[in-house]
């Protein structure tokens, strides 16, 4: 089993990422921690805590993590995507426990105890608490197998502004010092490239199994739905993937550096010479992952 640790804002794709990772036997969640992104800090921790009392995982603690980005201010939330309450009117039960606080110091002791190289983070929203833990806890860094993290865009249209993606313009600061420890540690990108080429069709939303698991993860998809045909990009479940299996992925080593100027292409990315080499995943087998993704709805 991945040992792992899901940073996250959800989010309905969020959401997606996390139900995948609850029901494939493949994962030991250790710990949920949450970022502002999607919508505000109050909300994503909450949703998070709903999405694993649904699953009754009240063995797996949740905890709240930074509200603003590293030094900008919070964007604004998308709210045309994931509504006002981050899940589009889905109803989650309470969550089974209160939150923990201080989501990176939690992620530092938490890896700090784990053997080396061991414990694989999951960053599905702005990388602000896994910025966090880099900089202020540079000890704790040998528990990581590997940091993968759904964010940035290298031909593909931004979705935040024209060439940056919604996660690292949230946090431009919090990407440079991501990338920038790739030197020393392997950090994996999933960017627009590939995540807008996994998209959930109906048959596929359909199919999913009639048990409490399935059902939610049908209700999130056809809150996420782009048209009547087929989803909008499964951006945070491709995160889960390429944990499981790298190989259904195309992965380059790129030079990036990040835009760390004004809106709208903070955070953009930028092929650089003199940046340091990342892994970034470029193509993707879209029925392999989505086939993948169906075997953890169960
Ligand atoms: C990313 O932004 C968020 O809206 C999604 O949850 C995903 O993590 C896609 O750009
Ligand atoms: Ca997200």
């Amino acid at each position: 089993k991945r040992r792992v640790i899901i940073d996250t804002d959800p989010g309905l794709d969020d959401a997606l990422a996390i139900l995948f990772a609850l029901g494939s036997a493949r994962f030991d969640v250790l710990g949920v921690t949450t970022v502002a992104g999607n919508i505000g800090i109050e909300r994503t921790t909450r949703n998070a805590g709903g999405l694993l009392a649904v699953m009754g995982r009240s063995d797996i603690p949740v905890i709240r993590g930074s509200d603003i980005p590293l030094t900008r201010e919070l964007q604004d939330i998308v709210a045309i995507i994931h509504g006002s309450d981050g899940l589009r009117g889905i109803t989650l039960p309470e969550p089974l426990n209160l939150p923990l606080e201080d989501a990176s110091g939690w992620i530092a002791k938490t890896l700090a105890a784990a053997e080396p190289g061991s414990v694989d983070i999951l960053a599905l929203g702005p990388l602000t608490n896994i910025a966090r833990v880099i900089t202020e806890h540079p000890e704790a860094l040998k528990g990581i197998g590997q940091i993968i993290a759904m964010g940035g865009t290298l031909n593909e249209p931004g979705n935040s502004g024209p060439r940056s993606e919604f996660n690292f313009a949230s946090d431009p600061e919090a990407v440079s010092v991501v990338i920038g420890c790739a030197a020393h540690l392997k950090v994996v990108l999933v960017p627009l490239d590939v995540t807008r080429k996994v998209r959930a069709q109906l048959d596929f939303v359909n199919g999913l199994p009639e048990t409490a698991h399935g059902n939610l993860a049908r209700e999130v998809l056809q809150a996420y739905m782009l048209d009547g045909r087929q989803s909008r990009a499964l951006h945070d479940p491709c995160v889960m993937l390429m944990a499981l299996e790298p190989g259904l992925f195309r992965l380059e080593t790129i030079r990036l550096d990040v835009d760390l100027g004004i809106e709208p292409d903070a955070g953009s990315l930028l092929v650089d010479e003199r940046g340091t080499p990342v892994a970034v995943a470029m193509g993707v087998d879209t029925e392999g992952a989505l086939a993948l993704l169906r075997s953890g709805f169960v």
